[in-house]
């Protein structure tokens, strides 16, 4: 057996891919898509113009964004079956599990999923883009015990999401939240759901595979789920003069502080930044103030203990205040992200395959080398 394995634990540092689509510069706290500054794509695009950036490689221009908006609001129509599916079905394990059945359920309803060629993979992609979102809003009203909501006709994507969701059309406000929200979180990296997306798209698989393997893979506590806990800790502390004793408690008993903390980014995260913000202005329109003071004196208590060590808020911290305060519950946080996400796993996924490489690493053996002699089953 070969010696010189070095094991990449968790391919920490290993360089799997090429790609075009997006860049954490986490030493200056910067994310980027197609060149393009978060910051600049939240203040001037959508996350429909967001979503094409990410699949097509530039902005669209008017023609082309107004076919893109036609073919995602036509598309948002679920097979009956699939919100029966949801409807039998969801409501008692975890929204994400449901989200994740229930895609699978849409992709079983495709005839053209073995060996589609690269049209007919994007064209599945912006199917699932559409869907998505549909989804997650069926599954939310299932754990609400509320009948589902049909999609409206002339609502943009974040508008309709949230009508879909909550049962009245939502304000302007409420709205370019929702939008930022969806736009912060479409691309990161080679996290871990955007790698398994891969994974699963090199074998020649289809979009929807490559997708259901992603929220599978968001749907893990150390992926997706750190925005749950954030919120809960944030309630838990209860007011901004309890902030500086329990993150001392916490620290001293060596605990993580949820949402705090990155793998990349050792400066402040440019999407926590960007939520913060959002976060002042809508918990106050909705009567939350003290959830975000409690928050702010948290980060400010953080910052003073651990921020030379490079911990500060991530964009778990603020997100679940600002979902509350848009009407969803907390277990419907992550499926939001997979809202958003799918935009991420689908570009990513499509720029694979047109250079594709199946993945195929190796695993160092470290077991017994043999040979055993076998003892039969009655003398063991
Ligand atoms: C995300 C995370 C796993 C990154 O971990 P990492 O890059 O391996 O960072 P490390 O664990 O090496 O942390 C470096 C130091 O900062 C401390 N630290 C990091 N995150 C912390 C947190 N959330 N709370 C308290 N201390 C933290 C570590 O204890 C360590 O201290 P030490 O050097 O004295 O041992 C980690 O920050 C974490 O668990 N955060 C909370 C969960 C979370 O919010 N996840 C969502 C990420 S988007």
């Amino acid at each position: 057996m070969p010696e010189d394995q070095e094991v990449h634990r968790g391919l920490e540092g290993v360089i799997v891919a090429e790609t075009k689509i997006g860049f954490v510069d986490g030493q200056n706290g910067r994310l980027v898509y197609r060149g393009y500054d978060i910051e600049t794509l939240v203040n001037n695009s959508t996350y429909e113009e967001t979503s094409y950036l990410l699949i097509n490689g530039n902005l669209p221009d008017r023609a082309k964004l107004s076919g893109y908006l036609a073919e995602l609001k036509t598309r948002r129509k679920v097979p009956g079956k699939v919100l029966d599916f949801i409807d039998d079905y969801a409501g008692t394990s975890h929204p994400m599990s449901d989200l994740r059945s229930a895609l699978s359920v849409l992709g079983s309803m495709d005839k053209d999923t073995v060996m589609p060629n690269l049209e007919k993979q994007k064209s599945m992609g912006i199917d699932v883009i559409a869907r998505t979102p549909v989804l997650v809003a069926a599954i939310k009203r299932k754990w609400e015990g509320k009948k589902i909501v049909e999609p409206s006709e002339d609502l943009g994507f974040s508008a309709n999401f949230l009508y879909m969701s909550n049962g009245s059309k939502p304000t302007k406000e409420q709205e370019k939240v929702m939008d930022t929200c969806l736009i912060l979180h479409a691309d990161h990296g080679s996290n871990a759901s955007t790698f398994s997306s891969l994974v699963t798209i090199s074998t020649l698989s289809d979009i929807y595979s490559a997708v259901t393997s992603g929220i599978a893979t968001l749907k893990g506590p150390l992926h997706g789920g750190a925005n749950e806990l954030a919120l809960e800790t944030i309630k838990k502390v209860g007011s901004p003069d309890n902030a500086e004793k329990v993150i001392g408690d916490m620290l001293a008993r060596k605990e993580k502080v949820m949402g705090f903390g990155h793998r990349v980014y050792k400066v402040y995260d440019p999407r926590a930044r960007i939520l913060k913000e959002f976060a002042r202005s809508i918990t106050k329109k909705s009567g939350k103030d003290n959830l975000f003071a409690t928050a702010e004196a948290m980060e400010k208590a953080m910052i003073n203990k651990v921020g030379g060590k490079g911990v500060f808020p991530n964009v778990d911290f603020y997100s679940g205040m600002v979902y509350e305060s848009l009407g969803f519950q907390d277990n419907i946080f992550t499926p939001i992200f997979a809202v958003s996400r799918a935009s991420g796993w689908i570009a990513r996924s499509l720029e694979y395959l047109a250079d594709n490489r199946l993945f195929r690493p190796k695993a160092k053996y470290t077991g017994e080398t043999g040979p055993r002699e076998y003892i039969p089953l009655d003398k063991r």
